[in-house]
């Protein structure tokens, strides 16, 4: 058992091993935009003189954008979010496979690929939030969600949305098929409304009272809590949270990931940029910057990730279970959950 301490040691080491021999540039696709990446950029790149070009966009679009830049490309690293959403990526060909001792002692196994095509760096979970005042008994688990107790009074976004098709995944990968089906369409059954809008709106629905219990990341929550979100923080006080599945599988989680570019120009300072973000502090900013909880274990909670609490989280394969998305989105589909 290596301890987090010596973990830390050998990121620092094997920085500033890099730091004697690297020059030059490293090109990051990044759909984040926080402030607290500005932290992450400047010390990586005084720590390794390595100069960081950003170019910023949503997910998708740079998505688009590397496989209509093809070989070409001049990506080294793409950073984006959500197990599906990377699986996608991961299919197109956007990704190699990295081999780093560093990355595969600090980053759980569940939240990385197999071959080293991406890495989680940081994670949220997928909870329920409900109304204190109307909800006596709040569901404990996912299946409970589609449990008839609860009709009309569950509010989620769309079936469209990556982050309800790596919930199905992870239901499918965990019980199978048919019964991910039943879920699905019991699910449907207890909806308060039409699936709509966003995370933070499913929780706004909590407070205006068309919902009694949303489902959504963390980091919403979490953010409302840090800062004045409109809808939510005046209310935060009347908003209890429940992560699902405790007893059993552990709450799902999933991650913000990076990995290295298919046809990365700069190959190697991708790979210390990667294993920078492994490291305490980078995990730090990095967590810190969408209220989310780090991925390297043993490093501290933010104050605002730090009121909602430590969990249980669901620790099977992210990777194996992004491969049912395809299979969720299908089984959305069959039970008309839009
Ligand atoms: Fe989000």
């Amino acid at each position: 058992m290596i301890t987090s301490s010596r973990l830390f040691v050998a990121a620092t080491i094997s920085l500033f091993a890099g730091s004697a021999l690297a020059e030059g540039v490293v090109n990051i696709y990044s759909s984040r935009h926080y402030d607290t990446d500005e932290r992450l950029y400047s010390e990586f790149e005084d720590a390794t003189g390595i100069r960081v070009n950003r170019i910023e966009g949503k997910a998708d679009e740079l998505i688009a954008r590397m496989i209509a830049e093809g070989p070409n490309s001049p990506a080294d690293i793409l950073l984006t979010v959500d197990a599906s959403r990377t699986w996608r990526a991961d299919q197109e060909g956007l990704y190699q496979p990295v081999d780093s001792e560093l990355l595969r002692e600090r980053v759980p196994e569940y939240l990385r690929h197999e071959a080293g095509h991406w890495f989680g760096f940081s994670q949220r979970a997928r909870i329920f939030f409900y109304a204190k005042d109307r909800v006596e008994t709040p569901p404990k688990t996912y299946a409970e969600l589609a449990d008839p107790a609860f009709q009309g009074q569950i509010c989620m976004r769309s079936a469209t949305n990556v982050y309800s098709q790596t919930l199905m995944s992870s239901i499918i990968a965990h019980q199978g098929e048919e019964a991910a089906r039943t879920w699905a369409a019991g699910l449907k059954d207890n909806l308060a409304r039409d699936p709509q809008g966003g995370d933070t709106d499913q929780i706004r629905g909590v407070v205006s009272g068309e919902c009694d219990v949303a489902v959504s990341n963390t980091y919403y929550f979490a953010r409302a809590l840090r800062k004045d979100v409109d809808g939510v923080s005046a209310q935060v006080e009347n908003i209890g949270w429940v992560f699902p599945n405790q007893s059993t599988t552990g709450a799902h989680v999933n991650v913000s990931t990076g990995g290295v570019a298919a046809h990365a120009p700069n190959r190697e300072n991708a790979i210390l940029f990667l294993e920078y973000l492994a490291s305490d502090s980078a995990q730090r900013y990095f967590s810190e910057g969408n209220d989310e909880y780090p991925a390297v274990p043993g490093v501290g909670l933010s104050p605002s990730v730090a009121a909602l609490g430590y969990f249980r989280s669901d620790t099977m394969d992210l990777g194996l279970i992004a491969e049912n998305t395809p299979t969720a989105q299908a089984i959305y589909n069959a039970v008309g959950f839009e």
